[in-house]
């Protein structure tokens, strides 16, 4: 089996949080009794996953060294690389590609806050280890996000944002990809919002029928806006999450 690596995603411009992010980064700001960031890694840390690259943006990468350090607190092995600029997740995945070469990737975004275990969704994913592999949760707003059509049991679409969402299933910031990853991102192009996707990175898996999925069971929510982090430390608080 082709080794794990992680990866957390915490750059990105918070400009959604307003007043809360004009100092610090979003990754940083408390969710229940822990700065967001804790929770993606426990997550990672959780599943086994020992070696762990960070990617932030420059401003605050101090803050997370000195929040962080070397992981050993942590039980982890942390390393960590600059996103000069917010130019997209696929774009903040693909400064992995000498980290994780070779390697499969544990992918989550920082601001992701979920209940599930990630070990269930890993051996899942494990029974197609040249797959990518995305979580999936029913949401009341699916147009905030990347949503995945379904037919059967089968992903047959997958659009980011889109306005007339084909489902009410957001694709979570959870992602396990293979190898050839840091290869698929080369090919991309910025979408209408400056950005690679991480969805036309998915959407290539899907087309070359590479793409499977778990759907999480407990709550999961982004923290990006300032309802998603009230509802973010309201969940952590009355479920904590499982590690
Ligand atoms: O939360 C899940 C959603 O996250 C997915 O359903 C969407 O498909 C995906 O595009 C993303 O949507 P958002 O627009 O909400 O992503 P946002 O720009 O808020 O970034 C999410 C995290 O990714 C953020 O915590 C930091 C990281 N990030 C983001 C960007 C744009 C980076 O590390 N670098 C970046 O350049």
């Amino acid at each position: 089996m082709t080794t794990l690596r992680g990866i957390v995603l915490a750059g990105g411009k918070g400009t959604r949080l307003g007043e809360l992010t004009r100092v610090t980064n979003k990754h940083l700001l408390p969710v229940g009794p822990l700065p967001m960031v804790y929770y993606p890694l426990r997550k990672l840390i959780g599943a086994g996953i020992r070696d762990i690259l960070l990617v932030s943006g420059t401003e605050h990468m101090g803050d997370f060294v000195e929040l962080l350090g070397s992981g050993r607190e942590h039980g982890c092995q942390l390393t960590y690389r600059v996103q000069d600029e917010a130019k997209g997740i696929a774009q903040a995945l693909g400064l992995a590609s000498l980290f994780a070469h070779g390697c499969r990737s544990a992918v989550i975004l920082g601001d992701n806050i979920f209940y599930d275990p990630l070990r269930p969704l890993l051996e899942e994913a494990d029974q197609h280890p040249d797959w990518a592999w995305v979580a999936l949760k029913q949401v009341p707003d699916p147009g905030r996000y990347g949503v995945a059509e379904l037919r059967g049991n089968q992903v047959v679409g997958i659009e980011e944002k889109p306005e007339k969402p084909k489902s009410d299933y957001a694709v979570a910031g959870i992602y396990i990809y293979p190898p050839d990853v840091f290869e698929v991102i080369k090919t991309l192009k910025p979408s209408a919002r400056g950005e690679l996707e991480i969805t036309d990175v998915n959407r290539h898996y899907l087309l070359q029928g590479r793409l499977g999925y778990t759907m999480l069971s407990g709550y999961w929510t982004d923290a990006g806006t300032l309802e998603s982090l009230a509802l973010a430390n309201r969940l952590v608080l009355e479920q904590p999450p499982r590690f």
